[in-house]
């Protein structure tokens, strides 16, 4: 499904190998805490795809009970967040479900903030988020409590791209995460 293109172009810094080895880490941690339980995911896209399904592989082989629904966010142009999120996909299926987000990254906190929100909402009976990626540095006031239950990995305020996260459409695929500049 994926063509990775190589990261030469921009500084890895975090290599394909580091980011599976995190991931099957994180599936443990999923797998144990949701023991006899089914998982209802939601993958933001387009950011979260290949990280989610990477992540849902691993869930999957240790008997993890999950689907996965697709929904969208938008907040974002360029590299600057435009303050505005616009999520859809969030449909019935979300009563009484056990909800795990999976998300790219945070950033200013608004993308996660509306989405659970939005969750809550729907009558989720627990909401809980597995991001890629944190950037804490960046959290807006109001949101610094806003912190994933599930994540990869800090980075400091840097943008990043690959493995699904993208500058405008472009460097999705590189394999690795890389700094853009
Ligand atoms: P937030 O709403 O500010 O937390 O922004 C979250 C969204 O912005 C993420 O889901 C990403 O799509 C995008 N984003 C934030 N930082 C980066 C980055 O460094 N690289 C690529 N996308 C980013
Ligand atoms: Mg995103």
């Amino acid at each position: 499904m994926i063509l990775p293109l190589p990261s030469a172009k921009f500084p890895v810094l975090l290599g394909e190998d580091v980011i599976r080895q995190r991931i099957n880490e994180l599936a443990a941690d999923i797998a144990t805490q949701y023991s006899g339980k089914k998982i209802t995911s939601l993958t933001v896209l387009e950011g979260a795809s290949y990280f989610s399904r990477d992540l849902r592989e691993r869930l999957a082989n240790r008997g993890a009970d999950v689907v996965n629904y697709d929904i969208t966010a938008k907040s974002y142009v360029g590299t600057s967040s435009t303050g505005v999120v616009q999520v859809s996909g969030v449909d019935g299926e979300i009563r009484g479900a056990d909800v795990l987000v999976i998300e790219d990254i945070i950033d200013t906190g608004r993308t996660m903030a509306a989405v659970t929100e939005q969750l809550r909402h729907a009558g989720a009976s627990s909401v809980r988020i597995c991001s890629l990626l944190d950037k804490p540095s960046r959290r807006l006031d109001g949101l610094r409590g806003l912190r994933p239950d599930f994540c990869a990995f800090t980075v400091d305020d840097l943008f990043v791209i690959g493995y699904g996260l993208d500058f405008n459409g472009q460097y999705r695929d590189l394999r690795d995460i890389c700094i853009y500049r």
